[in-house]
């Protein structure tokens, strides 16, 4: 473990330019992150993970002039939404140049940009003089981290260091939009939300896989889409309905096993073991305890099935959803 002062920083980036792998703080989420110009060092990120390689890596810049040489072409709208939202948890999916390896960007001629608003992984980019590869830094299907600790537990031994920056503030991943296309596409909705997308480049097309289930044989836009993501070890079922419906049914299916996953102010009215993930009428801090909460529920042996509050699609609201819907299964109940 790093502390994220220059001493930490300028360790990490001789890691890094050594090749090797460092954990990383972002305002999202923690990343994994490597030299993004070496297709080699995407090769290892994927094994740290075990993650599919055909699942792209995100790129991460430190100026928005860095995002050129990554792309054929930046256009009008990548323009207007980097003067908004960089830095800031947007990535942005655009015709890739030579100098991204076919690693890197999971076989696909396309490529994610990003640059992220945290300071400490401003520094470490700066200082390493690379474009880093990070996808979040967690196992391949466990929750995102928001902790050096979380990233800890899951990378132990399958990196070089993790450079400690405190809590995540988004604590969702960032919000991916492909513009690689005729019209704007949201494949992954996180803290920049539909509503500020449109606001800057008009109509934004909202992928069917962000609020729905692939169907069977359906090709995913996002290579990310496909995999199963965020699954904790008990079996989680999204519950809709009213504050006073929920708490009606999860009281009545108390039993040896069963859990809730809920909103603050349902805790002390329900009857069985809880986590909360954040107040009901705050997304903001939804996003930001989701991930916590979920890996709380994996220590908590007693809870084997959990029925979890849906929370508001809306605004920050659908990375909420689009993250919980999917831990969830796709199975949803609807009061
Ligand atoms: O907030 C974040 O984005 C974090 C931090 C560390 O920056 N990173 C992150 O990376 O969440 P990752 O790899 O866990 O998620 C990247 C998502 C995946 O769903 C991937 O399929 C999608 O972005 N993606 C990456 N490149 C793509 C591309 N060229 N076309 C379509 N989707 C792409
Ligand atoms: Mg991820």
């Amino acid at each position: 473990m790093l502390q994220a002062d220059d001493k930490g920083i300028r360790r990490a980036a001789e890691i890094i330019q050594q090749g090797g792998l460092v954990g990383i703080p972002t305002e999202t989420v923690y990343g994994l992150a490597g030299n993004a110009l070496n297709g080699s060092v995407s090769r290892k990120i994927f094994a740290a993970k075990g993650r599919p390689s055909d699942n792209p890596l995100i790129v991460h810049i430190a100026a928005e002039e860095e995002a050129r040489p990554l792309v054929k072409e930046f256009p009008e709208p990548a323009r207007k939404l980097a003067a908004a939202y960089w830095p800031g948890p947007l990535t942005m999916v655009l015709p890739k140049s030579e100098l991204v390896p076919m690693e890197t960007s999971g076989g696909l001629s396309t490529v994610a940009v990003r640059l992220p608003a945290h300071p400490v992984a401003n520094r470490l980019i700066r200082a390493c003089g690379c474009p880093l590869a990070a996808p979040s830094g967690n196992l391949s299907g466990r929750p995102s981290p928001t902790t050096a600790r979380h990233m800890l537990h899951d990378m132990d031994g399958r990196i070089d260091a993790i450079l400690d920056g405190g809590p995540c503030g988004v604590g969702v991943e960032s919000t991916v939009l492909a513009l690689a296309e005729q019209k704007p596409r949201l494949l992954r909705p996180g803290g920049v939300t539909l509503e500020m997308l449109q606001r800057v480049v008009g109509a934004v097309t909202v992928d069917p896989a962000v609020l729905h289930k692939l169907a069977d044989g359906a090709q995913a836009a996002s290579p990310g889409m496909k995999y199963k993501h965020y699954a904790p070890k008990a079996k989680v079922i999204l519950v809709k309905g009213t504050a006073e419906r929920y708490r009606e049914f999860v009281n009545s299916k108390k039993a040896p096993g069963v859990g809730a996953l809920c909103f603050d102010e349902d805790q002390h009215l329900l009857k069985v073991p809880s986590v909360p993930y954040g107040s009901g009428n705050d997304s903001a801090a939804q996003a930001r305890e989701l991930f916590d909460a979920l890996r709380e529920l994996d220590e908590r042996q007693e809870i084997q099935l959990v029925y979890a509050r849906c929370p508001e699609p809306e605004g920050v609201g659908m990375a909420v959803y689009n993250r919980l819907i999917r831990a969830a299964g796709f199975e949803v109940i609807t009061l």
